[in-house]
């Protein structure tokens, strides 16, 4: 991924503070900037190859909203090679874990008129991580011996929680796992042409309200994630 005589540079994005934390305390050479709305920390990483590469990453905030606006920020304004989103989910697959990893094979929006929102650029009801970025990741998640599955996560903006909208939001979208962002990430970064690929490591089991939820310590689960981020990056 490093271009010849420039450094490549990724972006990486998060909804909360926990979600980026691990990955801002690896890099070398920090900065960190006000703009857009957000606070924009940049730095660098000497791959196993011995290359750098730059990081530019930040913290969106919770909503596909945020997460577009973040993600079209980064883009224009640090031309990354690649957008990696790093996260946590809720799990909706009974044969998954808490701490299990799920790819964003595929992201579907929740509660959204596809027909409609397809056609406008790019066209497409769906979204995609980039499969030469799965393959490193998954690479990433062997030798760690992690859990993992390459799978369907749903993006809406609220958190899920309970019987009744669990089942709703399978039946919507046949989704593994369910969180707030990675549909508008992968949205914004095929409009601009930009391979990006969505992690989520699991949280909960879609069955805490998040009054609740909110009070849970989930660094864990967010570390496995920004973890992830940081082995991929190392295999650039
Ligand atoms: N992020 C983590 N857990 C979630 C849930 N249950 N619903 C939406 N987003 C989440």
């Amino acid at each position: 991924m490093t271009t010849e005589n420039r450094i490549a540079t990724i972006a990486v994005l998060g909804a909360l503070d926990e979600e980026i934390d691990l990955l801002a305390r690896h890099l070398s050479d920090v900065k960190n900037v006000k703009e857009a709305g957000l606070t924009v920390t940049t730095g660098t990483v000497v791959t196993n190859r011995g290359n750098t590469v730059r990081v530019v990453a930040t913290v969106a905030g919770m909503g596909t909203v945020a997460a577009a606006a973040a993600t079209q920020h980064l883009i224009t304004k640090y031309s990354p090679v690649a957008v990696l989103f790093s996260g946590i989910a809720g799990s909706l697959n009974k044969d998954l874990h808490i701490d299990d990893v799920v790819l964003g094979g595929t992201l579907r929006y929740l509660d959204s008129d596809m027909e409609l929102i397809s056609a406008s650029n790019p066209e497409v009801k769906e979204y995609h991580s980039d499969p030469r970025l799965i393959r490193i990741a998954e690479q990433a998640l062997e030798e760690q011996g992690t859990k993992y599955i390459i799978g369907v996560i749903a993006s809406g903006n609220h958190f899920v929680a309970g019987d009744e909208l669990t089942a709703s939001v399978k039946e919507q979208t046949g989704a593994d796992a369910v969180e707030m962002e990675g549909a508008a990430v992968l949205h914004v970064a095929l409009k601009n042409k930009v391979p990006a690929l969505v992690i989520r490591a699991l949280s909960d089991n879609a069955d805490t309200e998040y009054e609740s939820f909110r009070h849970f310590d989930i660094s864990r689960f967010a570390d496995t994630a920004s973890e992830l981020v940081l082995a991929i990056l190392k295999r650039m």
